[in-house]
């Protein structure tokens, strides 16, 4: 099987940049670190300033390379400027068109591009762009979900459409521990890029209340409930939280503009408020009625037991993997 490091990193785990302000510079240091790829997340907003800090911090926490991702849906072009100036070393992107422009803009400046897709015919399109790895999101994925295949069947055929170029498939969605790792390189991926089980990391920067849900729940659905006015027709992935089921059947007309003010959170270095309905997760600085905001959580949360170090985390997939490898496969 594929057991290898991908894109100069030691091994093949990719931490997913999380949103809002989930996978600030301690969670991203922490991953790098242990050898896996761990993933800031640029603002939904041109804040380049405030960005550059965001890299320049994590630098102070580790000499390892790292990344970062960007939601292309949102303005981002100042954004992506001090990415490719301060050279790190991955820019993922997601949700919206990785073009061979800005593949080759990014490949001049020493950065490798990895999209997450959703489908045979984003990856189609990423390996048109001339990208360096690609992330195959499936349905099982917790947050915002681009496409609607599960992962077992859309993995293969990805790997299949990629062929013998040298880009790595990394498979995101429901993967929770080492099992999820070995299943992913059975299918014919390279690495894995887990969200759900970083967040629930001692060094993410989610609000304890919202850790505590991933350790204690384990019901996800897909939804379009949260966040339609702010980003329209991006479905995400939730914990069936009491709220959630109370409120899962929202009529297509009803979105958070015009719901009540439930908390505020400070996201990217801005106050925000946080309505009903929005599509905000709770990070460490959300007050308010957390109880009612949305919790992102992909199928794999069952598998969560405790809050670790995201090293940890990392040891275990390695370890674990190891371990299923030689007992079952050798
Ligand atoms: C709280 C949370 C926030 C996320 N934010 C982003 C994001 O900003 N950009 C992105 O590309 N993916 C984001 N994702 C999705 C991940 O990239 C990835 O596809 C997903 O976490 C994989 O499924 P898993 O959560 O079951 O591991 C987010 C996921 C979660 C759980």
């Amino acid at each position: 099987m594929g057991w290898k490091g991908i894109l100069g990193f030691e091994y093949g785990i990719v931490q997913a940049p999380l949103g809002p302000d989930i996978s600030g510079p301690h969670l991203v240091a922490a991953v790098a670190n242990s050898g896996a790829l761990g993933l800031l997340r640029a603002p939904d907003w041109e804040s380049p300033d405030y960005l550059r800090e965001l890299i320049k911090k994590t630098r102070t926490l580790t000499d390892k390379p790292f990344g970062v991702g960007v939601v292309l849906a949102f303005p981002h072009e100042e954004n992506l400027k001090v990415i490719l100036d301060e050279k790190v070393a991955v820019l993922q992107v997601y949700w919206g068109d990785c073009t061979r422009e800005l593949v080759t803009k990014a490949h001049s400046a020493g950065v490798k591009v990895v999209p997450q897709v959703g489908s045979v015919e984003g990856a189609k399109q990423a390996i048109n762009a001339g990208v360096d790895g690609i992330i195959v999101q499936g349905r099982e994925a917790g947050g915002h979900v681009i496409g609607q295949d599960g992962l077992i069947s859309l993995v293969p055929r990805v790997v299949d459409l990629v062929g013998d170029r040298d880009i790595p498939v990394i498979a995101a969605g429901g993967i929770g521990d080492a099992r999820g790792y070995v299943a992913a390189l059975a299918l014919g991926a390279q690495g894995v890029c887990l969200g759900t089980r970083f967040v629930a990391t001692e060094e993410s920067n989610a609000h304890p209340a919202y850790k505590r849900k991933l350790v204690e729940m384990a019901e996800t659905e897909y939804t379009d409930v949260f966040g339609r006015a702010r980003w329209p027709g991006a479905p995400q992935r939730v914990l069936q939280t009491p709220f959630y089921k109370d409120w899962r059947l929202l009529p297509a007309h009803e979105n958070e503009a015009n719901q009540p003010v439930i908390g505020h959170s400070t996201i990217n270095g801005v106050e925000k408020e946080i309505r009903r309905f929005a599509g905000t997760v709770p990070n460490a600085t959300t007050t308010g009625d957390l109880e009612s905001m949305a919790m992102y959580a992909g199928q794999g949360v069952g598998l969560i037991k405790e809050i670790i170090s995201a090293g940890e985390v990392v040891k275990s997939l390695v370890e674990g993997a190891q371990l299923i490898m030689q007992q079952n496969f050798n």
